[in-house]
């Protein structure tokens, strides 16, 4: 496949997404590593411990993703590596974070460090997660550490990954961790998790005063459209889902607004009066995880007979990508950064020419003028896919997971390709 024409990608910076329970292997008390270990809740029976080693092998990695030329790359910390008891913080964890993080640096790879992505200490789920009183002030505390600690190797952060994603696994549909069924209960999740952001972006900036500190939330955008237009059902529950799943949660994280369902926690004030959608006042930019659409006839992520899917069924869709960023920067006028994308494509059969479309349609946004600055694709190597185990592939380097060898895909030669022909000077 030619790139050189291909795109208009000059000045954007293009590079991968890791999350640390889906990579770093090890013995960690996380809501992941409890979740595992009881019967029947991955797919395979899997659990975190093993993954792609990558707490030992992250020199390794870390070469490896400098030989493909990536220039941006967004990892998570473990909350439960480094607090491990309430309170108590581990400085051979802190150490090794800052090692990995001083040789991005070195090889010229800027770090974007996201400090919820679906995990958090086992304690800290037992004492009733983010719907527990003091959620809050253990969430800034432990941000507080983090920033303090690394924040002179790292301006960039994701506060909380997919909160969406995060409330319907772990509160409605039950299938993440704690595994409750309750929408009741995922809504004042959600709440919590707007305000968490809202004080982590303040503090954040508290932390680090200056231009380069970069604070945003991972938002999981999808179009939805009804399964029959026709049909009034469909039509209706179209926007409402469209509402409960990204419109509430994404307008409470960037403006400080909580609408139906969301209910302003105690404690977390108003924004200023005359401020509205359009005001961007706790993030500083827009990042858009962005996979499929659903199709709606009734309330799950539908997907219709005949359209092309990856080896999870899910929709490969990628004019919606370009619909999600339009959408964002339209209402919220920030720059907008792909925070993940990518497939799961076990035979590497249409990885390329899945990244060469979303790309494309990345390219044609950017000459209309919407400011997509950045696109980390996800992911790198094979990694745990949370209650799906180690079954889908979504790297760009394959993994064997009994040997732990990485072996480079043709997609990732094509993406190495693209970097070097389109890509920004980080
Ligand atoms: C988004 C999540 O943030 C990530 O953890 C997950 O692996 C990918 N989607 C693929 O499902």
């Amino acid at each position: 496949m030619a790139t050189d024409d291909a795109f208009r990608l000059d000045g954007m910076l293009l590079g991968v997404a890791s999350a640390a329970t889906q990579i770093e292997g090890g013995d960690v008390e996380s809501n992941w590593s409890d979740w595992g270990s009881r019967p029947g809740t991955i797919a395979d029976g899997s659990t975190p411990a093993r993954a792609t080693d990558h707490w030992r092998r992250w020199r390794e990695d870390t070469e490896l993703m400098a030989s493909l030329g990536v220039q941006i790359y967004r990892l998570s910390v473990e909350w439960a590596r480094l607090e491990p008891q309430p309170g108590q913080w581990d400085d051979a964890a802190f150490r090794r974070y800052r090692a990995e993080l001083e040789l991005l640096r070195t090889k010229g790879i800027r770090p974007l460090v996201t400090l919820h992505h679906f995990s958090h200490p086992l304690w800290f789920e037992r004492d009733g997660g983010w719907l527990a009183p003091g959620a809050l002030w253990v969430w800034e505390r432990f941000v507080a550490e983090v920033v303090t600690r690394l924040g002179d190797l790292v301006s960039e952060w994701v506060t909380i990954n997919e909160p969406n994603v995060y409330v319907t696994g772990a509160y409605v549909f039950g299938h993440f961790p704690p595994g409750h069924r309750s929408l009741r209960e995922g809504m004042r999740v959600y709440s919590v998790l707007a305000a968490a952001h809202l004080r982590a972006y303040t503090l954040i900036h508290a932390l680090q005063p200056g231009p380069g500190t970069m604070v945003g939330v991972a938002h999981h955008l999808r179009p939805f459209r009804p399964g029959n237009p026709r049909n009034p059902w469909h039509r209706a529950l179209t926007p409402a889902m469209r509402h409960l799943f990204q419109g509430a949660i994404v307008r409470a994280m960037t403006t400080g607004e909580f609408t139906f369902p969301l209910r302003r926690p105690a404690g977390i004030p108003a924004p200023p009066a005359g401020s509205g959608e359009g005001h961007a006042l706790y993030a500083d930019f827009f990042g858009l995880n962005y996979y499929s659409r659903t199709t709606v006839t009734r309330f799950d992520d539908g997907t219709p007979p005949g359209v092309p899917v990856n080896d999870l069924g899910w929709e490969v869709y990628a004019a919606g990508l370009g619909e999600m960023a339009r959408w964002a920067w339209e209402i919220y006028r920030l720059p907008v950064w792909v925070t993940e994308n990518g497939t799961c494509d076990a035979v590497d059969a249409f990885r390329s020419r899945y990244l060469w479309e979303h790309l494309s349609v990345l390219s044609e946004a950017r000459a209309q003028g919407i400011p997509v600055e950045r696109y980390y694709h996800w992911c790198f190597v094979d990694n745990w896919e949370w209650n799906e185990g180690e079954g889908p592939r979504f790297g760009l380097v394959a993994l064997d997971y009994e040997t732990q060898e990485r072996t480079v895909r043709d997609s990732g030669r094509f993406f190495a390709e693209v970097i070097r022909a389109g890509g920004g000077t980080p």
